[in-house]
């Protein structure tokens, strides 16, 4: 195991930072989310490695493969680190078993929402449970099931997302619920918005986006290079033709593969209205068709026809950084944003800085 020195929070951040340290059990309370075929040992162990958190991404993989990639993070790091499973796979009650298993730390129930009774099996295995919230009453559901923590992930992320941006849900769910530390994802790119995240009483943030153009992220040279061009509004949200296909929305990158998914759904629309299909076998043939495209895009290198899942904050990422930087200039922005909030409680302007490093080149 190489241990890597780790990047140290600082004392006024510490003050801020107490709750999600403790939770998580690590200096930065800074998640990199659980990315499918992206969030793998390497990355995972490298991020708890340098003081922040990483969560392993089980998708729908072979459960001996999430069990063999919990050993290898184990092997690469002795530093705490998660795993998130997906409540709506179809391999979701082997990870639940496996996870268990391992008796792993922290599990994160992602996808959809656990029955209490996985919960509470969860936690008989000495894991601490995170569920994400994407309403007010979900938060208060996960609450009673015995979640020990919440991720609010806004509209904004990248990946399969809920309704309601990060700016409604922090007045919905942060503003109004102190029962467990609550984390933010979706949209933060920028230290400084980790600060005042925390200053609205967050526990710490998740980011996907901008680890994804870590130097040691493993996804493909063409899935970073694609992150780097593009602008915020190119990441967009995928429709919903018909309330008789649900489907979970995902934001991507724009390219032929969000258009063969828009196509996609009204074939099977169609196929549903004559009976060629039943509804839970055409949502099924919609998560095979992400899976197997974000896989092509990601790994591959596929960027027309694979998907290029990306957030909103993908026009904030400029440039490939070695992770290690990307978490300084976190701790650096949030510690800034931090002092200029008290500055100007003292009644001191304060100029706002250039951002410090995910400028273009
Ligand atoms: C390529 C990609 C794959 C993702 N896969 C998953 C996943 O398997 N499970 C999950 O819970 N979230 C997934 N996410 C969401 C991230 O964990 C994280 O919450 C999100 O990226 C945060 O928003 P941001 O992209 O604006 O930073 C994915 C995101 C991206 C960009």
């Amino acid at each position: 195991m190489t241990r890597q020195p780790s990047v140290r929070s600082t004392p006024r951040l510490d003050r801020l930072w107490r709750a999600g340290q403790a939770f998580l059990g690590v200096e930065l309370p800074i998640m990199c989310g659980a990315m499918t075929w992206i969030s793998e040992p390497g990355l995972v162990s490298l991020m708890s490695e340098l003081g922040a958190f990483g969560v392993l991404a089980a998708g729908n993989m072979p459960p001996a493969q999430l069990a063999a990639q919990i050993d290898e993070t184990r092997r690469l790091t002795a530093r705490p680190f998660g795993a998130n499973i997906i409540v709506i796979a179809p391999n979701y009650q082997a990870h639940l078993d496996v996870v268990c298993e391992k008796r792993l730390g922290h599990m994160f129930f992602a996808g959809s929402i656990p029955r209490q009774s996985e919960v509470r099996r969860a936690k008989e295995s000495g894991a601490k449970v995170v569920c994400f919230a994407s309403t007010d009453s979900i938060a208060r559901r996960m609450i009673d099931y015995g979640a020990d923590a919440l991720v609010l992930e806004g509209s904004e992320a990248g990946g399969h997302i809920g309704h309601v941006s990060t700016t409604v849900l922090l007045q919905e769910i942060l503003f109004r619920f102190d029962d467990v530390p609550i984390f933010i994802a979706g949209g933060i790119a920028d230290g400084r918005m980790i600060g005042h995240l925390c200053l609205m009483g967050a526990a710490g943030a998740q980011l996907g986006t901008r680890f994804v153009v870590a130097e040691e992220c493993s996804a493909h040279a063409r899935f970073k290079d694609a992150f780097m061009k593009a602008r915020s509004r190119e990441a967009i949200a995928t429709p919903q033709y018909s309330s008789k296909l649900p489907v979970v929305a995902v934001r991507a990158l724009h390219n032929r593969a969000m258009e063969d998914f828009g196509r996609l759904q009204l074939e099977l629309l169609e196929k549903i209205q004559h009976g060629r299909i039943t509804r839970p076998a055409a949502q099924y043939e919609v998560e095979h068709f992400w899976v197997g495209s974000l896989r092509r895009a990601a790994v591959d290198g596929e960027i027309e026809t694979g998907s290029l899942m990306a957030g909103q904050s993908v026009g904030l990422v400029g440039r490939i950084q070695p992770l290690r930087e990307i978490l300084q200039q976190l701790v650096d922005e949030a510690d800034l944003a931090v002092t200029a909030a008290e500055r100007r409680l003292q009644g001191k302007r304060v100029p706002n800085a250039p951002a410090a490093v995910q400028d273009r080149d």
